[in-house]
């Protein structure tokens, strides 16, 4: 840690977990919490939970969860300095300089140092595209007709000939070979030495929203294999997280993106003026591309390419994007393979016109789908129908799926009320299958996780009991230690907080998390924070689980610690612990009497 702890926990009591999280993702009050759906994975009913009390998250769905810091630390992929600078600069709190000798600064940012090299090579390749060495690769740009001001906006550049020339040019500044081989720019070969990874291509530097380089795309002139080389993933550079074009099209206030493939597409349609362009470069769309963009459109216009494999991809795309809340249209381009060649031809005013016009991405679906079908042979027209109404029940509430049956039962000529029954048929088909995903009830979690699993959670469920209700903590002194909590983490954090009340009869357990730097852990200990019986319970009830979780725990951890006496031979501590065990049933009705 590079701050003193009192500085962090002021940050962090600075920055109320709601209102941060509420800038991110839409909260809704209910109860003592707030719920949103979760921006960590899929989900269509709302289990992601922020507590205000205890300045925490969890989502009850995927296990996510921690304090603000961790929040950052997993919603903007950030380190834990990144998180604690954005934080304090919010909330007004300013950080001292801190000096580090040379070395320390090195060591201690390596993605800054990454982003360094990455600049520099942006830079050199900037340079050599002006200069004589790139004048085959400036030809060759206008001759794709981009202009001056495109070609200095998107940092383009151009990689000469030689071997090594990006090498020896780095290696002049100061940077050194490990970190030069990490970069990806740099191939580190025993036998050959260092070399350029790219060579005599067109770069195109890839940005991060920050406008940072993180990491280039390189393209042959002309024809040649392979047409694009990309950097490998590095630890700035994920490309599952990454979209082309994002850094303008964020502040290019439209309220939609036009998702495009490739790295002269977003080019292209940002020439002509459509400064909304995205890309997922060389690799297909992601859940967490479809995330990154909802936080700033409601609606995505496909515009990849218009042959076979542009459509399968577009396909894989909408279900995605839907599930990010996103609304899909897709654009069409025929008889033109892209948006590039599009606007070649045809110019930004008749790309508007497609963009006005595009498709639904339901009635794309159902599109596709019919072409492979003949509709004038009777058997394969039903068939095609029963396909139409499975597809129908990806709407899961009935007025929208009502309206899209009445919608294609006009387009395709279909007796309205056949189709809806059909529908309904398949639908029926279905329900069975949800109502299983229902949670897993107490015993049935025992049997399903195994009985490690099951008392790791019972341990869990004390910690959350503890923090979240401070009279228990009286109920279960001088009954339970740190010491009875049987794993690592689940111990350190037990001794935080019996510490905590000790000292002060509170526990905050936001601040607890702070100790943890990584943010697995981080995510980990808040879980302790935040488990939640399975079934709703009446205030009875809540007192015998509580007995039933205060005395599994404890004797589990008796029964450990009678294994290692007899493994010491122990007579004494053996008899000791038999006593304490012969007490449990007591144990259990002083916590639940009646
Ligand atoms: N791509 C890649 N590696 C390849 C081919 C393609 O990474 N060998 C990625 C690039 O990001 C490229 C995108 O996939 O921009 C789309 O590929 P393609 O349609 O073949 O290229 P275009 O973008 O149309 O490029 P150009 O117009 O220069 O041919
Ligand atoms: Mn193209």
């Amino acid at each position: 840690m590079y701050y003193p702890e009192e500085l962090v926990e002021e940050i962090r009591s600075k920055s109320d977990i709601v209102s941060v999280i509420g800038s991110y993702i839409k909260l809704q009050k209910k109860g003592a919490n707030y719920m949103a759906c979760c921006p960590f994975h899929n989900e269509k009913t709302p289990s992601f939970s922020v507590s205000q009390q205890k300045q925490m998250y969890h989502c009850f769905g995927c296990g996510a969860g921690g304090n603000v810091f961790t929040f950052l630390m997993q919603y903007e992929n950030y380190s834990f300095l990144e998180a604690l600078r954005t934080l304090a600069e919010r909330a007004g709190v300013s950080l001292p300089e801190i000096e580090y000798s040379e070395e320390a600064k090195r060591a201690s940012d390596f993605k800054g140092r990454l982003l360094a090299v990455n600049k520099d090579a942006a830079k050199y390749y900037f340079y050599q595209l002006k200069s004589e060495r790139g004048k085959a690769a400036m030809d060759y740009l206008k001759k794709r007709s981009l202009s001056d001001e495109t070609i200095q906006k998107f940092g383009l550049g151009y990689s000469t000939k030689y071997a090594d020339d990006l090498y020896k040019y780095l290696k002049r500044l100061g940077y050194d070979d490990e970190l030069l081989g990490q970069s990806g720019l740099i191939t580190m070969e025993e036998a050959k030495g260092a070399y350029d990874k790219f060579w005599n291509r067109v770069m195109f530097p890839i940005m991060d929203v920050n406008n940072k380089v993180i990491a280039f795309g390189g393209r042959v002139m002309g024809q040649g294999s392979p047409k694009y080389l990309n950097s490998p993933e590095t630890p700035i550079f994920e490309k599952s997280r990454n979209l082309y074009g994002l850094n303008l099209a964020r502040g290019s206030r439209k309220n939609s993106f036009l998702l495009c493939e490739g790295y002269m597409d977003v080019i292209s349609l940002h020439q002509a003026g459509f400064p909304n362009a995205v890309a997922s470069l060389g690799t297909s769309l992601t859940t967490q591309h479809a995330r990154i963009m909802a936080r700033y459109v409601k609606e995505v216009l496909i515009t990849y390419d218009s042959d076979a494999a542009g459509v399968k991809a577009a396909l894989r795309a909408i279900p995605i994007l839907k599930d990010a809340g996103i609304t899909a249209k897709i654009v069409d381009m025929k008889p033109y393979k892209d948006p590039d060649e599009f606007i070649k031809a045809l110019g930004a005013e008749e790309y508007q016109k497609r963009l006005d016009g595009a498709k639904n991405s339901f009635f794309f679906e159902i599109e596709v789908l019919e072409r492979n079908y003949d509709l004038n042979d009777p058997e394969q027209k039903t068939r095609f129908y029963n396909e139409m109404a499975k597809q129908l029940l990806q709407f899961p509430e009935e007025l929208e799926r009502g309206n899209y049956t009445e919608a294609l039962a006009e387009k395709y000529k279909i007796n309205y009320g056949s189709l809806r029954k059909l529908v309904n048929r398949y639908g029926a088909q279905l329900e069975p299958i949800q109502a299983a995903q229902t949670v897993l009830r107490d015993k049935e979690y025992k049997k399903k996780k195994g009985p490690e699993e099951w008392l790791l959670r019972s341990q869990r469920l004390l910690l959350t009991r503890l923090v979240e209700e401070p009279e228990t903590f009286g109920r279960v002194k001088g009954i339970i230690s740190p010491q009875d909590f049987t794993e690592g983490l689940y111990q350190s954090v037990a001794e935080m907080v019996f510490e905590e009340y000790e000292k002060s009869g509170a526990v905050n357990p936001a601040k607890i998390i702070n100790c943890f730097e990584g943010k697995e852990q981080q995510v980990e200990a808040a879980e302790l924070f935040s488990t939640q019986i399975l079934a709703p319970m009446d205030e009875a009830q809540r007192r015998r689980e509580f007995a039933d979780t205060v005395v599994r725990v404890k004797q589990s951890s008796l029964d450990a610690q009678y294994k290692k006496a007899v493994e010491q031979d122990d007579i004494n501590a053996m008899n000791i612990i038999m006593e304490k065990q012969k007490g449990l049933g007591k144990l259990h009705s002083s916590l639940n009497p009646g």
